[in-house]
């Protein structure tokens, strides 16, 4: 017991008990040698090992009754009703701990009016938007350029290019590309840095210096493909060991001063729009994670048509829609509505497509 209460010092909360003093002195019944106290002094708290000089409050209880009241298993009235806790001194007092002992309920000095939101997100919350000079395009399909998801790409590239801007295409199946091991070296080791020095972490670290991210992926059993998890998950170097709260949610703060926006192109090869909702949701989650900001998605439904070539003359408008994306997105951060209908009209039924798909086009 004295293992717990030796670390509840931390968890005091200095607020309610600024003008507290109050020695909690604990007599665990079955077993002396765990005798210890709590003594409270103004919005401080020590840890007393033994017995305390003077206490206000002394509490008889067994070991495995006092864990149940702190696990919330059973309530201390309740305990006091059973006779299995009994109290020297003001027993109200005794019914204050969990007041007292609650850290920081509302979590007071981690709200968002404390949090310093990275500079992208600030931008995109006051509806600013500069140029990107610097775009990093992180095409996850493994097929590379032979595949759909490439295709779109390289049709938004187009739109891009007539942009100043600097564009750097990275293929992540051309890099070595190790698994998270969850060892947090990154956070807690000397030099705060990855166990590995692979390709991934060379261009992880990298990231920040970007002011777009065109993450580029086809959807893989409802979500992003492994290896972009994988990705995905060595990016937690570039957060930092800490809990804040942003927007009513438990986050890590960046190690950056600014991330870069985030545009998401996928392809699928399903007929409904509906088959990209769990990556949108997933990739715009993993946005808020990682201070990147979303500005929004390029999601052409079974693009893979638009690689048949006796298809891809019925895919032009969508092809232009694309290509006029990337020059939206550069001056503007946006797609407008009409673009976002036209990118993600289908064009065949799903009859159509039912009848070529199922004869082997
Ligand atoms: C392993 C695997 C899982 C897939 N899962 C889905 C899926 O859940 N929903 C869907 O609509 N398409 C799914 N597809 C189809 C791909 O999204 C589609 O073929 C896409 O165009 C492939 O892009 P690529 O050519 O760039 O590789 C899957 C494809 C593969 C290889």
């Amino acid at each position: 017991m004295k293992k717990v209460l030796q670390i509840w010092p931390l968890i005091l909360n200095k607020i309610e008990t600024s003008n507290v003093k109050e020695t909690y002195f604990f007599d665990f019944s079955d077993n002396k040698d765990e005798t210890c106290a709590l003594q409270i002094s103004k919005g401080t708290c020590q840890f007393i090992d033994g017995v305390p000089e003077n206490y206000t409050i002394k509490i008889t209880v067994e070991t495995k009754d006092w864990i149940s009241i702190l696990s919330k298993e059973q309530l201390i009235e309740d305990v006091i009703a059973d006779g299995k806790l009994t109290i020297e001194g003001d027993d109200k007092k005794l019914t204050k701990f969990e007041q007292y002992f609650s850290g920081d309920p509302d979590c007071l000095q981690f709200k968002s009016s404390n949090y310093v939101m990275t500079e992208n997100e600030k931008e995109l919350e006051e509806g600013k938007w500069t140029k990107p000079r610097k775009i990093l395009a992180l095409i996850g399909s493994p097929r590379k350029d032979r595949g759909a998801t490439t295709m779109v790409y390289s049709f938004l590239k187009q739109g891009l290019d007539d942009c100043d801007c600097e564009i750097d295409t990275i293929y992540l199946a051309d890099l070595e590309n190790k698994t998270c091991k969850g060892c947090f070296t990154c956070w807690n080791g000397k030099d705060k840095k990855c166990v590995y020095s692979d390709d991934v972490n060379d261009l992880i670290l990298k990231i920040p210096t970007y002011d777009l991210l065109i993450l580029a992926a086809p959807v893989y059993i409802d979500g992003l493909p492994g290896a972009l998890k994988n990705f995905i998950d060595r990016m937690l170097c570039l957060l930092a060991p800490e809990f804040i709260i942003k927007d009513d949610h438990c986050r890590h703060p960046s190690r950056y001063p600014r991330m870069p926006h985030l545009l998401l192109v996928s392809t699928c090869g399903f007929t409904e729009f509906d088959n990209f909702s769990p990556m949108i949701e997933h990739v715009e989650e993993i946005c808020k994670n990682m201070h990147f900001s979303y500005i929004g998605e390029v999601l052409p439904p079974t693009a893979w048509l638009m690689t048949v070539p006796n298809l891809q003359p019925l895919y032009l408008p969508v092809i232009e829609a694309i290509k006029q994306a990337g020059k939206d997105i550069f001056t503007s951060g946006k797609i407008s509505e009409d673009l976002y209908k036209q990118i993600t009209k289908p064009i065949l039924s799903r009859g159509q497509i039912f009848a070529f798909y199922n004869r082997d086009l």
